[in-house]
């Protein structure tokens, strides 16, 4: 088999084999094949697309790249949630301990933040104590007693897809549905799930600022999945404001356990349910969507998320006392208010905006060496939709550092006030299941 070949089948719209996949993911990874003939069919690929055939030959290929992590030994069925990534995002805070009070496993694998995205465990580190250097045996222990655990990326996951990232990025071919799709799934495939939801986000703070390329993105991670014998589902969620009221990772933990005492933000506690009770019927622990909203309705109302929660932090070191008392969080110097220079309804709080603000307050890394502030951010006081008096605060400013007025003046234009209505935009715009 010779690269070249393959190259030019794909140059020419053909259907590559599940051999010739093979051919360029192991030459890839071991170093034989050259990034000039990899960049070469990634861009073809890119300007050709793959059949879903394709797509879940080159996903499977890219788990049998690296190390994959193996379940087996927690009990019952294991759903991982995944995120496209967005400001503001608390789900997975929320998620883990409520589906895992309902009896679904919950073994999560999860990442740090970059850009004005951020990261899960960034915010549960904002807990004193808490840690996810355990060991594999440990994280497995703990999801079988306590039905949650969180875990740090470790271990030699997709370097098919770790390679091939860096070179679509600068190749100028990362915005491909095969592609991204494929790099996706790889990864969550080899953490170990048998079953995914995905949360697809859509709007100025995602990757899919368009709502058509999200719902063909999420289509398409549905059918890899569902092919290479792991159920998924999909959600597509808004990601043009930020989610819930809280951006930054103290501020987050609090919103976080509000939302599973019943008292969170409208938004985040309906996309936790939605894609919640996804992941209970994948789990097998509901029959139909109906039975498993109204389980998790139940085990917030009743309290049995929350004290889900508090065992969660405990048994991976976290101090419990924070859970019943987020003032212990971390605490900022400085709450500043940002007053609406108009009256009127809020038209528009561009999420990446927001995020990038964030960010510049220390809540998040601009590269992957800088050092964060788990205590600032932003908290919003309103949302798209809601009216505002001049005067009234839009939003307050957590931080440490006392001159902020590129920060102010940023948030300032990332927030539009119109005379006329706004309707709030709808919070999930489509379910995919297959
Ligand atoms: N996120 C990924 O993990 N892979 C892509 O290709 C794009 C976004
Ligand atoms: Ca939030």
């Amino acid at each position: 088999m010779r690269m070249y070949d393959i190259i030019e089948k794909k140059r020419d719209g053909e259907e590559l084999t599940r051999d010739e996949i093979r051919y360029f993911i192991d030459g890839y990874t071991k170093g034989d094949i050259p990034d000039y003939q990899a960049s070469a069919l990634m861009m073809a690929t890119y300007l050709k697309d793959m059949t879903t055939e394709e797509r879940a030959e080159l996903t499977t290929a890219m788990v049998e790249s690296g190390d994959q992590i193996d379940l087996s030994a927690i009990e019952g069925i294991k759903v991982d949630k995944h995120s496209t990534g967005g400001v503001g995002d608390t789900t997975t805070l929320v998620l883990a301990p409520l589906v895992a009070s309902v009896g679904v496993p919950v073994a999560k694998m999860s990442g740090r933040g970059l850009g004005h995205t951020g990261g899960t465990i960034d915010k549960l580190e904002a807990i004193p104590g808490f840690h996810v250097e355990i060991s594999n045996e440990e994280f497995i222990n703990l999801v079988n007693r306590n039905k949650a655990a969180v875990i740090g990326q470790s271990g030699n996951l997709t370097p098919a897809d770790k390679k091939l990232y860096s070179l679509r990025d600068v190749t100028a071919t990362v915005s491909s549905i095969p592609l991204i799709a494929s790099s996706i799934m790889s990864k969550k495939i080899a953490s170990g799930a048998d079953a995914i939801v995905l949360d697809v986000k859509t709007g100025a703070g995602a990757f899919m600022k368009d709502l058509e390329d999200a719902k063909d993105l999420a289509q398409a991670m549905v059918a890899i999945g569902n092919r290479v014998g792991r159920k998924t589902m999909a959600v597509i969620s808004d990601m043009s404001q930020p989610l819930g009221y809280a951006v930054g990772n103290a501020l987050e933990v609090k919103e976080a356990i509000d939302t599973l005492q019943g008292d969170g933000p409208e938004d985040l506690t309906e996309l936790c349910i939605a894609l919640g009770s996804q992941m209970v019927l994948l789990a097998g622990q509901a029959e139909n969507m109906g039975e498993a909203r109204e389980k998790l309705e139940q085990a917030i109302a009743s309290g049995k998320a929350f004290e889900q929660f508090k065992l969660f932090i405990e048994s991976q070191g976290g101090d419990p006392a924070v859970v019943d008392n987020p003032s212990l969080l971390p605490q900022a110097a400085h709450k500043i208010e940002l007053p609406a220079e108009k009256s009127g309804t809020v038209a528009e709080i561009i999420a990446d905006e927001i995020g990038t603000s964030a960010m510049m307050l220390g809540a998040g890394r601009a590269t992957k060496e800088s050092k964060i502030d788990l205590a600032v951010g932003i908290v919003l006081h309103k949302k798209i939709g809601d009216y505002v008096k001049k005067g009234e605060p839009l939003l307050t400013i957590h931080s440490n550092q006392e001159k902020i007025s590129d920060i102010k003046e940023r948030l300032y234009a990332s927030i539009k006030i119109t005379d006329n209505d706004q309707e709030a935009p709808p919070l999930v715009y489509d379910t995919i299941s297959q």
